[in-house]
């Protein structure tokens, strides 16, 4: 078998960590990437102790010089990355009228220079070696404005579905895919901190199907992208919202 690499960023935790687990149980070596170094590598350890196949770094999507360090990493141990998830995201609720300019910046550069950088970085690395596969995590906000999180956050999670495409024109003839996954809200701490508990039983029964989703599916989806056999599909944006949104 194909010995695959993968590097997951935002990975301490939430959909970040299952993706990891998911793609380590696959046979990825897997880099678990996050602002919280602690967590990182602690699911790291957890997924291979001996560190062979996992290993934890910290990395702040935002900052090229930290992207660049996690392609270095991957290098230095074990060769060139075929997948890169691109998962981290601040995930804020806010008032929009009232919404500072100096958080709307934040929250929509972070998201969006995190998918940009790392778009950017990998497939550059991923094209010369005429294979790679590039997942990132959109939103249904991003698709239909939101409902309990911010103007930043919807609005930057719509710019990750367009740098999706973008790169994958740019990058399709070089072996390299560039997708997009697009869930609704799942039961997820995020969701359950961000959303006031009476607010979550009002979104949960606007769900067409009548539940949160499951996130381990989100990273069966993400598992599916990046599988060899997936380089017929790219510029797309797969969605998992429960019926929230149809199109
Ligand atoms: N949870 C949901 O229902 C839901 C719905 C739609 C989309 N999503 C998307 O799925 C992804 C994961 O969601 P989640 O629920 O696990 O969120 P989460 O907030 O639990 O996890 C996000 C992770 O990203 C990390 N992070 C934040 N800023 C970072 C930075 N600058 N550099 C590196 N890491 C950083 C955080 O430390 C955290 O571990 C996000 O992109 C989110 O927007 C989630």
């Amino acid at each position: 078998m194909t010995v695959r690499t993968a590097v997951v960023t935002g990975a301490a935790g939430g959909m970040g960590a299952l993706i990891a687990r998911r793609l380590h149980d696959e046979g990825h070596q897997v880099l678990v990437t996050d602002l919280v170094e602690d967590a990182a590598v602690a699911l790291a350890a957890d997924l291979d102790p001996s560190g062979a196949t996992a290993v934890g770094m910290r990395l702040d999507v935002a900052r090229k010089p930290d992207v660049e360090a996690a392609l270095a990493r991957v290098r230095q141990l074990w060769g060139e990355p075929t997948a890169l998830v691109n998962n981290a995201a601040m995930t804020q609720a806010a008032d929009l009228m009232t919404l500072p300019v100096e958080d709307f910046a934040r929250v929509l550069t972070t998201n969006t220079n995190g998918v940009f950088l790392g778009c950017q970085v990998f497939g550059a690395a991923m094209a010369a070696n005429g294979h790679g596969r590039i997942v990132n995590l959109a939103s249904l906000a991003g698709q239909n404005g939101g409902t309990a999180t911010g103007g930043h956050y919807a609005a930057s999670k719509g710019a990750i579905l367009t740098l999706t495409k973008v790169f994958a024109r740019e990058l399709a003839g070089a072996g390299v895919t560039v997708n997009a996954v697009s869930p609704g809200p799942h039961d997820l701490p995020v969701v359950h901190r961000t959303v006031p508990e009476d607010k979550l039983a009002a979104v949960v029964a606007g769900i067409p199907v009548g539940h949160l989703g499951d996130p381990a599916f989100i990273a069966d989806m993400v598992a599916l992208l990046v599988s060899d056999r997936a380089g017929f599909v790219t510029g797309a944006c797969w969605d998992a919202n429960g019926g929230l949104y149809l199109r």
